[in-house]
């Protein structure tokens, strides 16, 4: 399974290599993100429990700034490795006293998969599918279409926040005043569906190709995307004390940069940067922003659209930016 291999796949783009390299190249992905967390912290009493989901290694995240002013800090990803990277580097500075006396905590870390499993169910679907070899596409991706809409995705608003697979289970609801989704959303869907991918491709490689064309196929990817981001809005709303809010980080589009685009320190990116393809991760089919949040939430301020640096173009190689989106959401309760 794919979110088997986050924590090596994550190294390559997370930590302090990366946050210096958002400092140099991308100061605005930087910039926005500490904007809208001036924008909830201005909505919390003093000292706030805070939950980070999707945490990696906190790139994007100053957790620095947190450690002081918080009460608590929960950290929930699959990848321990880059939670633990994030942790060392706010021990030795910021770990002891506070200015007003308080004992300052180290932020800890749940290793926990906040779909509450569902690669693995999904996983247990298709294997009980009968592949057979010469099958034709259209029959093979019509029994994936059917796994995929027989796989449960676990849902707070019907049961609670869900078990999980991983280490750890899922912090109690109702504890944080601010919960923070950072840039995870796509994932928690994106990582079965390409599980579906290397399956598919294992019997012939073909397939994956023919499931873009595949209207049963990718109907049924849709919703099981929807039914992921949903069931993700809800843990936010569910992990919230009284009075709290949340921060939604989220990616839209992925784009594919020409290797010869030149991006200028410290400016943001230009919109002009030529690109060689470009994916869109979240479609409004998916998840409509913001229409589809203000079931639950109302929103704070202004939702803030951004462009984030992945990867930088160097030495032939493409680059990879992102258009992203948040917003800060108080739950209508
Ligand atoms: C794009 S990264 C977010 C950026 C991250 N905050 C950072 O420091 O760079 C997405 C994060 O979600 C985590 N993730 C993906 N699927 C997950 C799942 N099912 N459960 C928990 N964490 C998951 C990944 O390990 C990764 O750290």
């Amino acid at each position: 399974m794919r979110i088997e291999r986050l924590e090596h796949e994550n190294r390559r783009t997370q930590g302090l290599a990366q946050r210096a390299l958002y400092q140099r190249l991308c100061p605005e992905h930087l910039r926005a993100v500490s904007h809208l967390l001036d924008c909830a912290l201005a909505e919390l009493p003093p000292h706030p429990r805070i939950a980070i989901l999707g945490a990696g290694a906190c790139t994007e995240i100053p957790l620095e700034r947190l450690v002081p002013l918080a009460r608590a800090i929960v950290l929930v990803d699959l990848d321990a490795a880059g939670m633990a990277e994030a942790i060392t580097a706010v021990a030795h500075s910021e770990i002891g006293q506070s200015g007003d006396g308080r004992t300052l905590r180290r932020p800890t870390a749940v290793t926990a998969d906040l779909t509450g499993g569902v690669s693995a169910r999904l996983a247990a679907r298709l294997d009980t599918l009968p592949w057979e070899a010469g099958q034709p596409p259209a029959e093979v991706l019509a029994a994936v279409a059917g796994a995929l809409d027989a796989t449960t995705v676990p849902d707070p608003s019907s049961a609670g926040p869900p078990a999980t697979a991983g280490d750890g289970t899922l912090p109690s609801p109702g504890r944080f005043d601010l919960v923070i989704s950072a840039i995870v959303l796509t994932q928690l869907f994106s990582l079965p569906l390409l599980d579906i991918v290397d399956r598919l491709h294992h019997i012939d490689p073909q397939l994956p190709l023919a499931r873009d064309d595949d209207p049963v196929y990718q109907a049924a990817a849709n919703r099981f995307r929807r039914r992921v981001a949903l069931a993700h809005l809800h843990l936010l709303r569910a992990l919230l004390a009284p009075g709290g809010v949340a921060i939604f980080l989220t990616d839209v589009v992925g784009h594919l940069l020409a290797p010869n685009s030149a991006i200028r320190p410290g400016q943001p990116l230009s919109p002009d940067l030529p690109k060689l393809a470009s994916l869109t991760v979240l479609p409004s089919a998916v998840l409509a922003l913001p229409a589809d949040l203000l079931t639950d939430f109302s929103l704070v301020g202004v939702p803030r659209a951004w462009q984030g640096l992945a990867q930088a173009p160097q030495r032939g190689q493409p680059g990879r930016i992102f258009d992203l989106w948040g917003a800060v959401l108080r739950p209508l309760r």
